[in-house]
């Protein structure tokens, strides 16, 4: 009870409703939503019986769903209805602090209005012409990627996946063009422990988890794992001159919550270089203003060839973009990849304003702050704590590392109105909030996560 009143009193304080919370009750916990699309901890999907607070509501919703969806997603027993700022609200009113922003999505938080207003102007006007004809925010929207990046050009696709499949053909089509008299040029790829890259069939290949990929074959072949920081066996297998392309995330979101370190990068970047492999960046989560540098590798110095995109660009609109220099570029011709939808002017548009937002020295050193007050705050607070063994991360992407399942955590955060997600083998709580999000906001959550934690 004393518990319930402290919690009462800093919710009150932050102004989010009391009456949602409830006294923490520890269930028996089920499979959550780790990463992108699955759930990775437990094996029973969650049932809405075992959730005390799922409104009638609620269940009738989660009940058509299950008999109308193809059974991909281990959904969380909430159906949320609205969002504003880093607050999200579920049909029955409850308000929820969004730490997860729909996986590393809406840095600008719901409903900004500045990109309300980019959408519902260019809504207006004109939303699709596919890709046959030329429309003025997808210029606008490559020259900026190009103005603040290493690239020279530009490539945009529906999402994170589809960003990492051109990117895979665009290698494979520079290795082309520049073997002209090979019959046998380099087509492998190297792609490291903990990597997520996606789910079609040459992403999902790059994608470490054994259990994504198995059900699958076969997919692409020519993929060889090596351990996160291991140089000296990409050196090796590199050498060999096979390989097209290193795929590498500068730091890795789904897998955990790891960060490259300078040497890692710098290595690949050398070998690369000397056997004329391409090296290619996968910022889908960890770019775009997410670690307090508009792209994670800045935090570095070292570039890559080729930049993937996706999730955050266009606020919320589905998005990915593959930046590239000249030199790979030049490779490609019309008709080597393409897109119905891809770089529509609703879209880019939407993505213009989301960029020059974020694209400020203000908002990327404010993002460097609240992301260390986050982990001060954590450290504070989590001290002492026997299941805590790291708290890690770079700018707003903060992993917690337990030395157990985090889905009970997780479920216990949600109850208390504090929405988190898992990452890696399932063991860390990923927080990727709205890159809005305020310090007061960081307390309530991180006082949410320390109280649900100690209970546990
Ligand atoms: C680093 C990385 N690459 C690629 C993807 C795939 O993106 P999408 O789900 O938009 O296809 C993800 C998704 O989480 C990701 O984190």
């Amino acid at each position: 009870m004393a518990y319930l009143q402290s919690l009462n009193t800093t919710h009150s304080a932050l102004s989010i409703q009391s009456k949602n919370y409830k006294t923490l009750s520890f269930k028996p916990h089920t499979a959550k939503i780790s990463s992108c699309l699955v759930s990775d901890v437990g094996t029973k999907p969650i049932t809405t019986a075992n959730s005390t607070s799922v409104s009638h509501m609620s269940k009738e919703l989660m009940e058509a769903d299950k008999s109308v969806m193809v059974g991909t997603y281990a959904r969380t027993p909430v159906v949320l209805e609205r969002g504003i700022g880093s607050k999200v609200y579920d049909v029955d009113g409850k308000e929820y602090l969004d730490m997860a922003a729909g996986i590393a999505v809406n840095s600008l938080g719901h409903a900004d209005p500045d990109w309300l207003k980019a959408v519902t102007d260019q809504a207006s006007i004109l939303t699709h012409v596919s890709n046959v004809f030329y429309s003025v925010p997808q210029v606008k929207l490559a020259q900026r990627l190009i103005e603040c990046s290493f690239a020279d050009r530009v490539f945009f696709s529906n999402s994170g996946t589809e960003a990492n499949e051109a990117a895979i053909k665009f290698s494979r089509k520079y290795q082309r063009h520049t073997h002209p008299d090979s019959t046998d040029p380099p087509t492998e790829f190297i792609a490291f422990s903990n990597s997520f890259h996606g789910r079609t069939l040459g992403s999902l290949a790059l994608t470490s988890k054994e259990q994504y990929r198995a059900p699958f074959e076969p997919i692409m072949p020519g993929v060889t794992f090596v351990d996160y920081g291991n140089v000296a066996e990409v050196a090796r297998l590199v050498k060999k001159g096979n390989v097209a392309a290193v795929f590498v995330e500068p730091l890795q979101g789904e897998g955990g919550i790891h960060s490259a370190t300078k040497e890692f990068l710098l290595g690949l970047r050398s070998v690369c270089d000397e056997a004329g492999a391409l090296l290619v960046f996968d910022e889908v989560q960890c770019g775009l203003g997410r670690t307090g540098h508009l792209w994670a590798h800045e935090a570095y110095g070292i570039y890559p060839d080729i930049m993937t995109l996706a999730k955050p660009l266009a606020g919320g609109l589905p998005i990915g973009a593959v930046l590239a220099t000249q030199k790979v570029a030049s490779a490609i011709k019309p008709g080597d990849h393409g897109s119905t939808f891809a770089g529509s002017p609703l879209v880019c548009h939407a993505a213009l304003t989301v960029l020059n937002k974020i694209n400020t020295p203000s908002f990327l050193s404010d993002v460097t702050k609240k992301g260390n007050y986050l982990k001060e705050l954590l450290a504070k607070k989590l001290k002492g704590n026997m299941h805590v063994t790291e708290i890690r991360g770079m700018g707003l992407i903060v992993g917690i590392e337990l030395d157990m399942p985090a889905s009970g955590l997780v479920d216990e955060c949600r109850e208390n109105g504090v929405l988190v997600l898992t990452a890696g083998k399932g063991n860390v709580v990923r927080l990727v909030p709205p890159l809005v999000i305020s310090m007061e906001e960081l307390e309530f959550g991180a006082e949410i996560i320390s109280k649900c934690l100690a209970a546990l």
